[in-house]
């Protein structure tokens, strides 16, 4: 086989069999195949496409290119959930603490944030002392011992996908479906859980601006995951306006904590109910109304802030010494009427150039600065109302992008829903 001729084959729109997907996959984590022809082949499959079957190959391909996590010798059924990443998304801290609360087992591999999307290892570093950096035989032991574990993933599971991601994040390939959900979907078959949940996000802030590539890409990852022996949903939830009030890490985590302690965001804790609610209703196989009844007792009696204590404890972070920055602008309105969005790109941008996120992969954080908004969308404000608040730390930004994000106008458009629907 020639990858010249590959390339060829997808710039002329054929398909490929399972051998070609796999011996891609194969050479180029060899270092056989070169970044440029890649490149060339990434740019030829985002203008005309995987289906569903090369996707599956895809899938195959790249989760055989590592290790894959054994987790049947926790007892009960894991259910992972997955985030296609987002602006202010911190439901991972509030969910798996609520679910292992109930008794559902959850075995955690989260990653790092890398441009505008945060993630949750980054998040849970803000907290001083708290080990991501677990191995894996102490990250299941912890898990039969106390239902939750959160860790990094090793850079042994699925290599050639962190190999081919990063060729396609210089390359302007990232935002083909079939390449987010053989990624994506790539991970999570890798490590071990039984079902699969996942929050596919639309919007300005998301991977895919359109709700419907959203649906059509939690379909295809739905698809694979099912194919897989997995059974495996996706909620559709809007990603135009920030998830909560609060972006950047330490924020976040104490924005988590005031969900976790009955205060907080509506869409946040709306949306944090109806992930647990499915990951228990999966994880339990009950009905879901039983299930957020569960998740709703959970939130009520202190339950799941008592297991996130424990988790925080059990992984040696000290919860009281989590430092937020104390130099705060205020960013006041220079217009009155109604908040119709709060872009989440603009605040996602304004976070990023404060430090609260990397540019390239090398780049330090800084845990202590963000954003928090103090209106919502659909709220009226008159000319001079607090907007939002900034954290600063040593990076100065231009405070417009923070003003410019709240989109005033004298009529009111309806806000668009967090939750859009579910895919089974
Ligand atoms: N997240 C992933 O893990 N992979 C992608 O391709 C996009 C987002």
């Amino acid at each position: 086989m020639y990858i010249v001729d590959l390339i060829n084959k997808k710039r002329m729109n054929g398909k490929f069999n399972k051998n070609e997907i796999k011996y891609i996959v194969d050479s180029y984590v060899q270092g056989k195949i070169e970044d440029y022809q890649m490149s060339a082949l990434l740019m030829a499959i985002c203008i005309n496409g995987l289906d569903s079957e090369e996707t599956i190959y895809l899938t195959d391909a790249m989760l055989d290119s590592g290790d894959k996590i054994d987790l049947s010798s926790i007892p009960g059924i894991k259910v992972d959930k997955h985030s296609t990443g987002g602006v202010g998304d911190k439901t991972t801290l509030i969910v798996l603490p609520i679910v292992a609360s109930l008794g559902v087992p959850v075995a955690k591999m989260s990653g790092r944030g890398l441009g505008y999307t945060g993630g949750t290892i980054d998040k849970l570093e803000s907290i001083p002392g708290f080990n991501v950096n677990l191995n894996i035989s102490d990250f299941i032991n912890q898990v039969k011992k106390y239902n939750i574990c959160i860790g990094t993933t090793t850079s042994s599971i699925t290599p050639a996908d962190k190999k081919i991601y990063a060729l396609r994040d210089v390359t302007g390939t990232v935002s083909s479906k079939s390449l987010i959900a053989a990624s994506i979907m790539s991970k999570k078959l890798a490590t071990g859980a039984d079902k699969i949940l996942l929050d596919v996000k639309y919007g300005n802030g998301a991977l895919l601006n359109d709700m419907n590539d959203a649906i059509d890409l939690a379909k295809l990852m739905v698809y694979i995951g099912n194919s897989h022996g997995k059974e495996t949903r996706a909620l559709i939830t809007n990603m135009n306006y920030p998830l909560g009030n609060m972006v950047g890490n330490a924020l976040e985590v104490k924005e988590a904590i005031d969900v976790l302690t009955g205060g907080g965001n509506k869409d946040l804790r709306d949306l944090c109910i109806t992930l647990a609610s499915y990951m228990v209703s999966m994880s339990k196989n009950s009905d879901f109304m039983s299930a957020q009844g569960e998740v709703l007792s959970s939130l009520r009696t202190g339950k799941a802030y008592q297991k996130f204590l424990e988790l925080v404890k059990l992984q040696g972070g000290n919860i009281n010494s989590i430092n937020i920055s104390s130099k705060i602008i205020e960013i006041k309105s220079t217009k009155s009427g109604f908040i119709n969005n709060i872009s989440a790109i603009s605040i996602a941008e304004a976070a990023l150039k404060l430090g609260s996120g990397r540019m390239t992969k090398n780049d330090t954080i800084d845990m202590s600065v963000g954003i928090e908004t103090l209106k919502n969308v659909g709220d009226y404000v008159n000319i001079g109302d607090s907007l939002a608040k900034i954290y600063v730390g040593s990076k100065e930004i231009d405070y417009n992008i923070v003003l410019n994000a709240f989109e005033i106008s004298d009529s009111k458009i309806e806000k668009e829903p967090i939750i859009y629907g579910i895919i089974k």
